[in-house]
């Protein structure tokens, strides 16, 4: 890390590691108990709680305890609390919770300390080193759809936020760059172009169009069909011609896939389906050595408990399959690779698929046999996107929609209402351009993004352009506008960062101090859940409690300037960071 200041983890590690001393101070005979310290339900009551007296109680009444009933254990943990600036006080509730309340200048020294060390000072501490988060992962020659869209934003953001807690992230691209339908598409570009390994690249155009031409010629033709299963055969046997005839169809997609990506601004490094291809019969040996495979109709399959359909891993006519694959990435990315978190993205659909993979993967020893141990295999399932008639989202009832028309459409529109909004006179047509793209792709991206991601949700470029309610165009201007208190203040917040003390006084700046505080925590939550939404719900509920303080708190001009200067710049700060984790670009200026 940059200065090597000191990544101090999520203000709940810090409660709970004090729980964790007076837990083993006030009851030395019971070893590993493990705090549970938890937002309190009711802010009334408190800022935290530490729930471990019930559960103490239960392990220790009968056995010659001197203690009650679980509230004197609950005072018991209280009184061997260290002493410690972060609390100001505890109480016990009910059954014994232990109720906390943090010190106001804990809280605004926090703030302080992260103003000036950086916000990377908190960054979540999370249990693992290496992770593979397998994303986007589009087919060769296919349309790249809706689904792959929402695969390449929760998965880019997943990524983010696993990079932000300082986790070795391979963003891998797990492409559908093999198979038998390469056969037929070389097949067709031998009889459509035979000459154009002669000229330049062949004039395919359209590859989507190509690949349903290609498909129509293979469905109807004998002869045809007959030479594409031959060229399969060639192309696996790695003949010059049919490698460089599938080279070039790849990279005619890649180009398709990589405009998307760069409006996204998403990241990703391709291993494809044909780069585990050679490792298969060595995976394959080692599972069969462990007397997983088994003969079935023909085929070679894994049979899984619990599931009545086995794993094919073998066809029937000796070829692999998505699965072969699958298995031996998991190989791949376990041993060669050393990831100790493997993140897999697609809809819900394929969720029985890696159940199947995930679990032979465990019956060969290759993950434990316990979900939360690690090395983790977890598959990152999302719902579908809708159009307004409550079907799978397309642009005319037949077509899916193109990606890159859909995100060129939503910067158009922006900047539509942008211009709209006359703001933009004393604009540079850069400053225009710049700004509708980071608020454009950005609706996109939240709209997504905000939902759990299980849920299916509905694509309307009206409800996630507003700039009322939970979307990105009303956060974006939250921000926008917290800049420019400060900048109209005409106070130097790099000066007043060292000169000046946050002092939090007034009950909403404490809540939102308090909040800001709880960054860390809400990103290591949406990490270990992989539920990115929790990173949106944060950023909103934290614009909301900006608005309170703004509304009920004078900033400029006040006897409190100075610090609520400095609490609007933490403000603007997290939200910037939470922006940079969902992979939207924040704009300073409306
Ligand atoms: N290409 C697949 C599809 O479009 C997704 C691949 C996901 N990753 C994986 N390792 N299977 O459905």
């Amino acid at each position: 890390m940059e200065n090597d200041k000191e990544i101090i983890g999520s203000q709940k590690q810090q409660i709970a590691k004090l729980f964790e001393e007076s837990l083993r101070a006030a009851f030395p005979d019971i070893p590993d108990v493990q705090p549970l310290v938890a937002i309190c339900n009711d802010p009334k009551h408190g800022d935290y709680q530490c729930n471990n007296a019930m559960s103490l109680w239960n392990k220790i009444k009968g056995k010659g305890t001197q203690f009650k009933g679980p509230q004197p254990v609950g005072k018991a943990i209280i009184e061997n609390l260290p002493a410690s600036e972060m609390i100001e006080n505890c109480s016990i509730a009910g059954p014994g919770f232990v109720n906390i309340v943090l010190a106001r200048q804990w809280i605004a020294k926090s703030l302080q300390k992260m103003l000036i060390d950086g916000i990377e000072t908190w960054a979540p501490k999370l249990p693992v080193k290496r992770t593979v988060v397998d994303f986007s992962s589009p087919n060769i020659a296919k349309e790249m759809h809706v689904g792959h869209l929402r695969s390449t934003i929760i998965g880019d953001t997943l990524a983010r936020m696993l990079e932000f807690s300082n986790v070795d992230v391979l963003r891998r691209n797990h492409v559908g760059d093999w198979g038998t339908q390469f056969g037929m598409l070389i097949e067709f570009l031998y009889e459509k172009f035979p000459n154009w390994e002669a000229g330049n690249a062949p004039a395919i155009g359209d590859l989507e169009a190509f690949y349903k031409a290609s498909k129509q010629r293979f469905d109807s033709d004998a002869d045809f069909k007959e030479r594409a299963q031959k060229a399969v055969v060639s192309l696996q046997g790695g003949d010059e011609k049919y490698r460089m005839a599938w080279a070039q169809i790849c990279e005619i997609s890649r180009k398709e896939f990589q405009k998307v990506y760069e409006r996204l601004g998403v990241h990703l490094e391709e291993k494809g389906e044909s780069f585990y291809n050679p490792y298969i019969p060595k995976a394959l040996e080692m599972l069969n050595e462990k007397g997983l495979i088994e003969e079935s109709e023909g085929a070679r399959v894994i049979f899984i408990e619990g599931k009545k359909i086995p794993l094919i891993v073998v066809k029937r006519d000796g070829g692999f399959n998505y699965a072969s694959t699958d298995l031996t990435a998991l190989w791949y990315r376990l041993n060669e690779e050393k990831a100790d978190w493997m993140i897999y993205l697609t809809d819900v659909g394929q969720r029985e698929h890696f159940e199947m993979v995930f679990s032979a993967a465990k019956r060969a020893g290759w993950l434990p046999p316990n979900e939360n141990d690690y090395p983790k295999a977890s598959h990152v399932g999302f719902g579908l996107v809708l159009g307004e008639d409550g079907k799978r989202f397309r642009t005319r009832s037949t077509e899916v929609v193109k990606l890159v028309d859909l995100l060129d459409d939503a910067k158009k529109r922006c900047k539509a209402a942008l211009e709209e909004r006359g703001k933009t006179k004393d604009w540079t047509a850069e400053e225009l351009e710049q700004t509708a793209e980071a608020v454009g792709y950005g609706a996109v991206k939240y709209a997504d993004l905000k939902n759990n991601r299980l849920t299916n949700y509905t694509f309307n470029f009206d409800q996630m352009l507003s700039d009322k309610g939970n979307t990105a165009v009303y956060l974006l201007y939250a921000h926008a506008r917290i800049c420019s208190i400060i900048r109209k203040s005409g106070k130097d917040i790099e000066e007043l960062k060292k000169s000046a003390a946050i002092d939090l006084a007034h009950p909403d700046e404490r809540t939102l101090g308090l909040h800001l505080l709880q960054f860390a925590e809400i990103v290591e939550d949406a990490c270990t859940n992989l539920s990115p939404h929790l990173v949106c719900e944060y950023l909103y509920n934290i614009s909301e409690d900006f608005t309170k303080f703004y509304t009920n708190c004078q900033v400029v001009g006040s006897a409190e300037e100075t610090s609520r200067l400095l609490l609007c710049e933490a403000t603007a700060v997290v939200m910037r960071k939470c922006f940079h984790l969902l992979g939207i670009t924040p704009v300073y200026k409306i």
